[in-house]
This record gives C-alpha cells, structure tokens and sequence, in this order.
C-alpha cells in the first residue's frame, strides 16, 4: 500500500515496548503509525515502521504541528512513565508527564479533526480495592489506586472522558494487566531500563546474567502462595489497540475495557515456564512481601469481548515465555544488545 493512501495514527510513546508492537500491528494492517516519542525510554530503532517524529508529549504545539502535518484522525497515546516504585518516590515526575502531558495531548486534539482516542490505562487503577482475593476484576470494580502511578493512570481517564463530553472525541480507555512476550519475529521485544517485569528478570536470572531472583512472599492466600498475576502477549495488546482504533462508538463516548486474559499465573509458576523454555531451573530466593502487592490481579476481559470482539490469542504462558527468551538470547537494542558488544544481528524489516 502507498505510504500516502494510508490512515494516519499518531502514536506517543511509540518508541516504547508496547507502542512499538502496536505500530508494527499498525502498519500490517494498513495503517501509517506517526510515532511520536521523547526517546527517554524507548529506542529510535525500535520505532521501524510509519514516520518518526522527536518530541516531548508535554509540548501541545509540537504535538499539533505532527497531527497537520500527517493528517492524521486518531491517537494513541503510550508515552508516560511506567515503574510504580518511582512513582512513590518521585510523584511529582509522573503527575507532570504523565497527567500534564495528557492534558497537553487533549488540548492539541480540542481544535483539530481527531475522531478518536485509545489511551494506554492499566490495571493499578483498581489497587487491593473492595473484593475477595482470587475474584476477578471487571471494569465497574472500585477504583483504588495503590501508587502515584496508578493515580495518574486514573486521573488521566477522568479527563478524557470528560474531553470527549466536551469535544465530541470519543475514546477506549485500555486497562492493561501484565503484559509480556516479545514479537515472534525476534526483531523488537521489551528493553526496560531499568527492568522491573518478572518474565525478563527471570530469563536474565536463568541465563546468568542479570541479579538472583527474589520472588516476593510465599503466604499469600494463593494455591502455592505467591502473586497471582494475567499475562498478556505484547502481541495480543497490539491487537487489542488495533480493534480499539476502529470500533464504532458515537462522538462524546468514552469507554474503559480490561485487557487480559482471565487465567491467573502465579510467580512459581511463571518461573517454572521460563525453567522448560531454558531446559533448566532458574534459581529464585524468597524475599519478604513488596507493600501494596496485591495477592491476585485477573481481569474479567468479558468486555473487550462484548465491545471489541477481541480476546487473548497468544498469551500461553509458554508461549509468551518461549517469545521473550527469543528477543532477551539476542536483544536489538537496549541494555541487553549493549552487553552484547551492540552488534546489530536483526536486520530491520522496512
Ligand atoms: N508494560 C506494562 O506491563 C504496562 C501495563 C499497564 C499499562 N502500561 C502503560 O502502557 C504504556 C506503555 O508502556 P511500555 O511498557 O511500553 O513503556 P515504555 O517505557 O517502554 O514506553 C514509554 C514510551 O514513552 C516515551 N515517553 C516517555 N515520556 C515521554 C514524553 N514526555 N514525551 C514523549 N514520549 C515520552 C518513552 O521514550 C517510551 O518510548 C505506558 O503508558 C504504561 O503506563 C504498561
């Protein structure tokens, strides 16, 4: 298809682990991905597919000069900071990227011909709140923030359902639960820096390479006592936005829907997984409970059904370990392909 015929999407943060899916998924499906990104964590050779555009997501005019210049009719909107731990300790950081910048996104679209927003929400807005401890999670559940990370995330959902009553945007608030894997292709997977995600620090801790893993309490009220988490391939999630982007929804809508699987995987067992896929134990301590871990994070994902007709096609755990081995045994980029002595053994595809 010729790069001029195609719909363009802007997608902040597109430089990042999941943005970078979703633009490869983008451009598979006949999308033009215009990733626009500050590369404070994310890697500009990951970002291979569509057009790229420098810049801070907090900077309404720069945001707006991309929208005209590619004309583009929907966002998607990823860039923001991720790790919870420095949410706690740097609240002020992620309320000023993370919700400023938003608010710096919303003013951009107010004056513009943008009919649609997907923003990348998750599931700390829920926190411990108000439910038994192996229950399921579904959207209308009590929203309880356990960190400034997940304040921002619900902050962020608040004002853009608000925008959308006010601008006639309508928007799908994604809530991601742990999402995992690497593209099957091998050239782009998950280069966190620092890393905080169980799957990569356990591959990283079987190859002997990364620190010992801790796994973080045994006595939870759970089959074999440790956290309970909803795996979902990066794949999948990409996927996820791709539907998000084009379902019908009247202007002024705002929709918030889970992305997950349904099945919760426990620590042990996530760390077994990566054990088959290395054909050997990875070695773990047990460490003390981590505050506000809750024991058991599983969505409901009965309405991304029902409004988006996706659901989870790839999120085997196995598979989803088997797909990030692969990218963490060859890394293109990040502090793993730095390692590596930063040879480019992955030829980009476009
Ligand atoms: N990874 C998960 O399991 C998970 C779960 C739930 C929600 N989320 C959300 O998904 C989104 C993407 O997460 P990720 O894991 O891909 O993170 P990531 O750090 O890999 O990607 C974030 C991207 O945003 C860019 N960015 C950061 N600040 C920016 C700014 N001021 N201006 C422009 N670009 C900026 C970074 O350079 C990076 O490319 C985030 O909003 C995150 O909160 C992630």
């Amino acid at each position: 298809m010729d790069r001029g015929t195609r719909p363009a999407v802007l997608v902040t943060g597109g430089a990042g682990y999941i943005g970078t899916h979703t633009a490869k998924a983008l451009y598979e499906q006949g999308f033009l991905p215009v990733v626009f990104d500050d590369l404070s964590s994310g890697f500009r050779e990951a970002a291979r597919w569509g057009a790229f555009v420098h810049g801070d997501i907090r900077d309404a005019r720069a945001l707006g000069e991309a929208i005209d210049a590619h004309g583009v009719k929907a966002v998607i909107h990823f860039a923001g900071l991720i790790e919870v731990g420095r949410s706690v300790a740097r609240p002020d950081l992620f309320w000023d990227i993370n919700v400023s910048g938003t608010v710096s996104l919303l003013a951009a679209l107010r004056e513009r011909d943008v009919d649609r927003l997907v923003f990348s929400s998750s599931a700390a807005v829920y926190g411990q709140g108000g439910r038994g401890p192996l229950e399921t999670i579904g959207e209308d559940a009590p929203k309880a923030p356990a960190s400034p990370y997940g304040d921002t995330k619900l902050a962020c959902e608040w004002m853009i359902a608000a925008a959308c009553r006010a601008y006639g945007l309508s928007a799908v608030a994604l809530r991601y639960f742990n999402a995992a894997g690497a593209d099957p292709s091998g050239e782009i997977g998950e280069a966190h820096e620092p890393e905080t995600h169980l799957i990569p620090l356990a591959i990283a801790a079987g190859l002997g390479r990364g620190k010992p893993l801790t796994v973080f309490g045994q006595d939870f009220d759970t089959p074999d006592g440790t956290c309970l988490r909803d795996y979902i391939h990066v794949s999948d999630l990409a996927a996820a936005h791709v539907a998000a982007l084009q379902v019908d929804l009247p202007a002024g809508a705002f929709e918030a829907v889970n992305v997950g699987t349904g099945q919760g995987r426990s620590v042990l067992q996530v760390v077994e997984a990566v054990g088959r896929a290395l054909g050997r134990p990875v070695p773990y301590a047990t460490g003390a409970r981590r505050a506000g871990d809750p024991p058991s994070l599983v969505a409901d994902p009965a309405r991304a059904v029902e409004l988006l007709n996706w659901s989870a096609k790839c999120s085997d755990l196995d598979r989803i370990v088997t797909d990030a081995l692969r990218w963490e045994q060859d890394p293109a980029y990040g502090a793993g392909h730095r390692a590596q002595g930063g040879r480019l053994s992955k030829a980009p595809t476009q």
